[in-house]
């Protein structure tokens, strides 16, 4: 059976209480805390930095935390989210002049690397890195706001990758993030996912154990 994950994308939680928050979050079954970073230049939103990261480790979070780096340039802030506690950490190839390069730097930091294509970004970015990648990160809408909805096409995408990942027979990761609700889990799970990011689902209800449940059934069935 596959083993699936779930990853709260924190952007929608309340900022003025974020590790109650996120101890929330993992009390109701989440899996990996999903950290969205956004620069106001590589995607027109502003949002957290390395310090946050760091916090939510002082305060006593443990769970993995899967770090997106929506911005441009990449390489300055690896380092940095590595120190600061990052497990997983990914980014868009676009916005790094040198992909192997970066994804280097991030193993040699000692964590977890990915790339995230944006719904326009072709695969091809894979072709000669497969080897360095344990993540791939399929976005379902463009980056830069929670609450939008699932782009369909992106399904036939997660086939593709799916594909891609089976044929080089290494365990990489195949992450979903934008739109993904519990009406829609089984079906992107059917078409190839075993991690997904869900903010507004999660956060914008009173129970995130009832919707966590809930996906969780949904992936069962
Ligand atoms: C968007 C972010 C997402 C976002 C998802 O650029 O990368 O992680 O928080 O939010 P929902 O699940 O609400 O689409
Ligand atoms: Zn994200």
């Amino acid at each position: 059976m596959t083993d699936y994950l779930i990853a709260p994308s924190i952007l929608s939680a309340d900022f003025a209480r974020l590790g109650e928050e996120v101890d929330r979050v993992l009390q109701a079954g989440a899996d990996v805390v999903h950290f969205d970073v956004m620069d106001n230049h590589y995607v027109p939103n502003l949002t957290i930095g390395p310090m946050v990261c760091k916090a939510l480790r002082d305060y006593g979070i443990q769970a993995p935390i899967d770090v997106h780096l929506m911005v441009k340039p990449v390489d300055s802030l690896v380092p940095q989210f590595a120190d600061a506690g990052a497990s997983i950490i990914t980014f868009h190839p676009e916005a790094s002049d040198h992909v192997d390069r970066t994804l280097s730097l991030i193993k040699e930091q000692g964590c977890q690397a990915g790339l995230v294509f944006n719904p326009a970004t072709p695969l091809s970015y894979l072709d000669y890195v497969m080897d360095k990648v344990d993540v791939i990160l399929l976005m379902s809408v463009n980056p830069g706001f929670g609450g939008q909805s699932f782009i369909d096409g992106t399904l036939d995408k997660l086939r593709e990758a799916r594909r891609r990942i089976d044929n080089s027979g290494r365990h990489i990761r195949l992450e979903i993030d934008g739109g993904v609700k519990v009406d829609n889990i089984r079906a992107i799970a059917e078409a190839g996912a075993d991690m997904f990011v869900a903010g507004s689902a999660i956060f914008n209800q009173p129970d995130y154990k009832a919707v966590i449940d809930q996906m969780r059934s949904e992936l069962a069935n």
